[in-house]
């Protein structure tokens, strides 16, 4: 027998609306009920709309109702872009940091990433697997009901395997869904030093048809920077990924403009991302094509740099999305209560533009909007209960988590 729940009187429902990336103006456009209800069976959602309403067409007398006055309720956050599993940690670049130092020269250095992969190469799957557990579970208190995951810290075939592998059991042991991305053009790998193009041929012949084969991934993404990947190598991984099937996307312009977004939109790539030093011809070229720009105020605020032009891509029609990049390097932070603090203060978006850039438009950007992202019937029941009334407390309590419980596929995952 079908299992429904009845979700009434949430004082404030506040979502987007679509199984695609809102683009521009269009991203402003939210759904605001109150005194709302929400029909869930089975884990999905079948009906949304006023109390009274869907009492009196619901069929209560099987269902299980919930009464949450006094409660605003929103759509559970995508975070699309993280490096969630990592070995070890680096607070030592981070003083040097504050002392002046930059992160490409500590990347150059030997430092940066490198040091990350020397890490993560040393840790078992198991420990992997404790830690990740773990850090999902304090982005659901958060909210954060998806997630995308990036290999990347092992660039050897091993570890890069055991990350995704990893990635695959999390799955299973938990309830926030990991959407896994190869990254292992994260960085040149020491063993590969001086010959970059190797190591792409390497990923192209080796790695994808393996990747492919065993469904370890849905998509590829490549870190293009002055530095690290050129664009023209990032653009030979990122064709040959497409050409199998996978999605992929692009760690692009985050330091320097290296034409990243003009390939993002050029490939084109399910997402650019980062994007803070993107150049007027890469805005209008995303503005065009159907990737989204995702972008990750934190690692701005965390490298002190100046934030990506949000206001400046909506205007001229884009479809952004707001991820937490969430790494030991450049932003060692998942704080999903800063995330909104930061984009809405200080990148010049709307509370509206910023819910839809964490749920709906996070969910095209793995490639999920279909199913996830919104409130809606014939949605994934993916649900966050706020503690007031009103969403507008996700900024105006500034940086505190507001959360008080996470539906997950119709069944309360968290409660506090
Ligand atoms: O998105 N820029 C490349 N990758 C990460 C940083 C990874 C690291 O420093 O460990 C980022 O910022
Ligand atoms: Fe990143």
């Amino acid at each position: 027998m079908a299992e429904i729940t009845i979700l009434t009187h949430i004082a404030e429902l506040a979502t987007p609306l679509g199984k695609a990336a809102r683009r521009g103006k269009d991203m402003n456009e939210i759904r605001i009920l109150h005194d709302a209800a929400v029909v869930i069976q089975d884990g999905i959602i079948t009906d949304v709309g006023d109390t009274a309403g869907i009492l009196s067409r619901a069929r209560t007398s099987r269902a299980a109702i919930r009464d949450l006055s006094g409660h605003a309720l929103v759509p559970g956050f995508v975070d699309s872009h993280t490096h969630f599993l990592f070995g070890g940690f680096r607070p030592e670049e981070f003083m040097l940091r504050l002392q002046g130092a930059s992160y490409l020269e500590i990347h150059k250095s030997g430092g940066g990433i490198e040091n990350t992969v020397r890490s993560t190469r040393a840790e078992t799957a198991e420990q992997m697997l404790r830690d990740g557990k773990e850090r999902l579970s304090d982005a659901l208190s958060m909210g954060v009901t998806s997630m995308e995951g990036k290999s990347g810290y092992g660039l050897d075939k091993t570890t890069e395997l055991t990350m995704l592998q990893v990635m695959r059991q999390l799955n299973q042991i938990q309830p926030v869904e990991v959407t896994p991305t190869y990254l292992g053009g994260h960085s040149i790998p020491a063993e590969y030093k001086g010959r970059a193009d190797e190591y792409i041929s390497f990923m192209i012949t080796s790695m994808l048809p393996l990747i492919k084969e065993q469904k370890l991934a849905a998509f590829v993404d490549i870190f293009c920077e002055d530095g690290v990947f050129t664009a023209k190598q990032s653009e030979t991984l990122l064709r040959a990924a497409s050409s199998l099937g996978f999605g992929t996307k692009i760690h692009a312009d985050e330091i320097m403009s290296t034409g990243g977004a003009e390939l993002a939109a050029r490939v084109p790539c399910t997402s650019a991302d980062h994007l803070l030093m993107i150049s007027e011809q890469g805005i209008r070229d995303l503005a065009s094509s159907a990737a989204i720009a995702t972008l990750l105020p934190c690692t701005a605020f965390c490298l002190a740099k100046p934030y990506a032009p949000a206001r400046k891509l909506i205007d001229a029609g884009c479809a952004v999305s707001l991820a937490s990049d969430y790494n030991p390097g450049s932003c060692y932070t998942n704080s999903i209560p800063l995330l909104f603090a930061l984009a809405v203060i200080h990148m010049g978006m709307t509370l509206p533009e910023t819910l839809t850039a964490l749920t709906l438009n996070g969910a095209a950007a793995i490639g999920r909007a279909d199913k996830i992202g919104s409130i809606e019937p014939g949605k994934q029941a993916d649900l966050v209960v706020l503690k007031q009334p009103s969403y507008t407390f996700l900024v105006y309590n500034t940086a505190k988590n507001q959360v008080i419980e996470v539906i997950k596929k119709g069944k309360s995952v968290y409660k506090i």
